[in-house]
């Protein structure tokens, strides 16, 4: 006979998550008193103050920034003020309950649509992977000025999007958020600070710069 195995405490996490995700109205309510109690603000989502201050110094105004994963579109209604963006995000949910970062996709994109009305923004709906091939056939353009990097946090992720340097023009910058990680660190050491085609400007917590010289 089966024994049945004691369920571990993160496995029931998620089955919980589940069962309350089938309510959303429960599931929304219960998000946002965490949300409150966390002291954590919709609005303040995303790259700001004297961390954003240093990627606007070196990006500039009126360019075409790539922002690779979008996520509510705070900072991307931020970098949008004074240059065109186009953005990379597919708003699929985990494989495990179907949120992402917490959120059902739809209140995600629902978010970036109105943090982002009005602005010069174009959306690919999908994985950076997806996009780039796509551009690769059907637009293959360079005509990229800046890059910020805030997708898929893992080596292969972060390795995925630096292809897209191909259409970042010489003299571009590219951005990597979150660098505090460990994927992301790798990536960074094995691929950029010594790689001969670019500079490395500096960093203001997890964000860092390099200039494409050649
Ligand atoms: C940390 S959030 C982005 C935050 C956003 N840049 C900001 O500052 O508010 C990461 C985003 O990357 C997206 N993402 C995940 N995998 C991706 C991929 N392969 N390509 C592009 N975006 C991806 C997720 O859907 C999520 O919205």
């Amino acid at each position: 006979m089966k024994s049945k195995q004691p369920q571990t405490s993160s496995k029931l996490r998620i089955n919980l998550k589940k069962t309350l995700l089938k309510f959303p109205f429960l599931y929304r309510a219960i998000h946002k008193i965490l949300k409150k109690a966390k002291k954590i603000n919709l609005n303040e989502e995303g790259v700001a103050g004297e961390e954003l201050r240093f990627l606007l110094e070196y990006m500039g105004k009126n360019g075409i920034i790539l922002e690779i994963g979008i996520f509510g579109g705070q900072t991307t209604r931020r970098l949008s003020k004074n240059n065109f963006v186009i953005g990379i995000d597919p708003y699929i949910g985990d494989s495990e309950t179907g949120t992402l970062l917490g959120e059902y996709p739809e209140d995600v994109y629902l978010r970036f649509i109105k943090n982002t009305l009005g602005r010069k923004i174009m959306l690919f709906p999908l994985t950076s992977d997806e996009a780039f091939n796509f551009w690769n056939k059907n637009i293959n353009k360079k005509i990229i000025n800046s890059i910020f990097v805030d997708g898929l946090h893992t080596y292969e992720g972060v390795k995925t999007d630096f292809q897209w340097c191909k259409y970042l023009k010489k003299g571009g910058i590219i951005a990597f958020h979150d660098t505090n990680l460990k994927g992301v660190n790798d990536f960074l050491e094995d691929y950029l600070f010594s790689n001969q085609n670019y500079q490395y400007l500096g960093g203001k917590h997890t964000t860092k710069v390099f200039k494409k010289i050649k």
